[in-house]
């Protein structure tokens, strides 16, 4: 059984400018990607990546191209790939002029010798290995790229990416990626990059993205939450809900999941107004919601 879920932040969308109606499509092509790749007999980590890269190519969500700048009007951001066979990670942080940060951030779990690497020392890793560099206003769009050039930022909530998957080698694997929240201070790092906070795979569990606001979703590292509610007997779903009420009763915050647990069991949660998904499980259709 092959299975793959991803989500396009949860927030507090706009539902009148279409960007919500342009998020769940982007979901839906995203895991047309990871499917076809998991149909085909690839893994679990090819098929996040894949899902990732649809969502950082989005204009309208927070992770490549679209990421806020922060209040110097440069991008700084954050991903994580988890391979739930080894529990091996690729982590970046604040990582500049990239189009697709977790393609780096696998490039970390491959070829760094590390696990994670930040700032200027990713920078370096990337230009070491070659990797695709960008001009900040390939990373900027719209209104955000106007105000980048007046140097102003824009106020607003963050819309991380992320997919989860189940291969049929039966490995699990999770990514997410992030331009962060907006009006953040450079060098500000949120939830999504630290293992076990912004996602975390497992195959004696599940795999899971968080999303949402970082500073709470750190202090309960809420996705190895997930997992550890999964290992306990939950099912995907009720493991999301149960870690988004301890998010709430525990930091007041805000947030979203998605969890593919070992046999292929989807789950989401969110407590915010929306959080675009999309999800499917072997051939069956791409089920989509916001
Ligand atoms: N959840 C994304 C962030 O806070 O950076």
């Amino acid at each position: 059984m092959i299975g793959i879920i991803v989500h396009a932040g949860a927030g507090n969308w706009n539902v009148e400018n279409g960007h919500l109606e342009e998020a769940v499509r982007a979901c839906e092509a995203a895991v047309a990607a990871g499917q076809a790749i998991l149909l085909n007999g690839g893994s679990a980590l090819d098929a996040v990546e894949a899902a990732v890269h649809v969502l950082e190519d989005c204009p309208v969500l927070d992770a490549g191209r679209g990421s806020y700048p922060n209040t110097d009007g440069a991008v700084e951001m954050d991903a994580l790939i988890m391979d739930g066979r080894s529990l091996k990670l690729g982590a970046i942080a604040a990582i500049q002029r990239v189009r697709h940060p977790i393609s780096l951030a696998r490039r970390v779990m491959t070829d760094s010798g590390h696990h994670f690497l930040v700032g200027a020392g990713a920078d370096a890793f990337a230009d070491s290995i070659g990797f695709p560099r960008c001009d900040v206003s390939e990373l900027l769009v719209g209104e955000d790229l106007v105000k980048y050039r007046q140097k102003e930022a824009q106020a607003a909530l963050g819309d991380t990416v992320g997919a989860v998957a189940l291969d049929a080698a039966g490995d699990l694997a999770a990514a997410t990626s992030t331009g962060g929240t907006a009006n953040k201070r450079p060098g500000r790092v949120g939830d999504s990059p630290l293992v076990g906070c912004g996602a975390y795979a497992d195959n004696w569990t599940a795999a899971v993205s968080a999303t949402g606001y970082g500073e709470a979703l750190m202090r309960v590292v809420i996705s190895k939450r997930v997992c550890d509610f999964v290992g306990t007997g939950l099912s995907a779903g009720s493991a999301c809900e149960a870690a988004i009420r301890v998010l709430e009763e525990r930091t007041e915050g805000d947030g979203g999941l998605i969890a593919i647990d070992a046999r292929g069991q989807i789950g989401f949660a969110f407590n915010t107004q929306a959080m675009p998904h999309a999800y499917a499980v072997g051939d069956g259709p791409i089920v989509s919601g916001r």
